[in-house]
């Protein structure tokens, strides 16, 4: 199998493969509850050293992740190969001392540090690649945050500055304090907000790396979840409203479409998924925590469409064709 191109994230030097690992399935998500099924240790960390095989190098991970948990597998898998990966760790759901999410945000600049330290902690380095901002905090100003954050990066303590799930404007004024090298935001078929609201043209115009998380639409693109009760009693996505009651089976109408076009390339849906997104010029972090579904994603990019298919994608899934909220209320 070949290995991935590799592509500049953003214009401060960082190269990185043009998909990356998301890892946030392979722990317990957030107090108590799986994130997309429950996962094994193992298997996950022999997906993360397979990724290193196959060129798949950078890297998905956060403090919220289990808490905490999901930094500490990373950790495992980089141990004594540390300089061969792209690390991007991300902060700003607010977990206390009990490594429990409160509920809340916080980007003051103490706890940025704290964070900081934390997750070189669990990560178990000195040095994170990509810090990423999680969420902005509503009562703290960006620019204090991003200012805070500028600081890791005179100190050594991370390469590079992203931010996450902001709009247009966030993003300009994140950017006037520090260079953002990355925004890490959802981006599939499935959820096109990021073309509708200007946010990817933003980052393209500011020459900010885009990175596509949930590419697979949480894995609801693979068309092998065909009801709601083919997720686990604790999965996450229960309580995601496009994955609930109508909604569900609205969204899976469009599933299905996805899935006759992905026949006639002999793909699987989850590759033609990942195929579009790649053929927006981002970069993907399809998550997983299995290797065959990494190999999978790693073949996909090889994947060609052209223009009629594109065309063809695009009618299949127009932008806002998803049914139902992205993220739980209060989320
Ligand atoms: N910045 C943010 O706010 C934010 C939010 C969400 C996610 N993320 C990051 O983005 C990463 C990716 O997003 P995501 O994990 O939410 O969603 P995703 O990549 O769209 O989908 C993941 C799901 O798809 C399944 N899957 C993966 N490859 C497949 C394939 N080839 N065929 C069939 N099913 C496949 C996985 O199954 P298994 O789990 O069984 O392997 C998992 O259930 C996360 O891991 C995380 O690092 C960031």
């Amino acid at each position: 199998m070949s290995t991935l191109k590799r592509v500049a994230l953003g214009t401060q030097g960082l190269e990185v493969p043009v998909e990356g690992l998301g890892c946030m399935g392979m722990t317990g998500g957030i107090n108590g509850m799986s994130v997309y099924g429950e996962a094994d240790e193992k298997e996950s960390l022999a997906t993360l050293h397979r990724a290193l095989e196959l060129g798949v190098d950078m890297l998905d991970t956060a403090d919220l992740y289990g808490p905490m948990l999901n930094e500490r597998l990373v950790a495992k898998a980089i141990a004594g190969r540390r300089d061969q990966f792209t690390v991007a760790t991300k902060f700003g759901f607010e977990v206390n001392d009990h490594e429990q999410w409160t509920g809340g945000y916080n980007g003051r600049p103490e706890y940025v540090r704290k964070s900081v330290e934390r997750s070189l902690r669990n990560l178990g380095t000195d040095y994170i690649d990509l810090y990423y901002l999680h969420r902005i905090d509503p009562a703290t100003p960006l620019e204090d945050t991003v200012g805070a954050m500028s600081r890791l990066v005179e100190e050594g303590k991370v390469r590079y500055l992203g931010l996450s799930e902001v709009s247009a404007d966030e993003l300009q004024r994140g950017h006037a304090v520090h260079p953002i090298t990355a925004l890490e935001s959802e981006y599939s078929l499935f959820d096109r907000r990021v073309e509708e609201e200007g946010i990817l043209q933003a980052a393209a115009d500011l020459g900010i790396g885009f990175v596509a998380y949930s590419p697979l639409g949480r894995g609801f693109l693979s068309g092998e979840i065909k009801t709601p009760d083919d997720f686990e009693p604790n999965d996450s996505r229960r309580f995601f409203p496009r994955y609930q009651g109508e909604n569900f089976y609205k969204n899976l109408e469009l599933v299905e479409k996805l899935k006759t076009l992905a026949a006639t390339k002999n793909v699987t849906p989850a590759q033609l998924s990942l195929a579009w997104v790649l053929a927006q010029g981002v970069v993907a972090i399809p998550g997983t925590k299995r290797r065959k579904y990494l190999e999978a994603n790693v073949a996909a990019a090889s994947i060609a469409l052209n223009a009629t298919e594109l065309a063809e994608l695009d009618a299949i899934m127009p932008i806002g064709s998803a049914v139902g909220a992205a993220y739980p209320a209060g989320f």
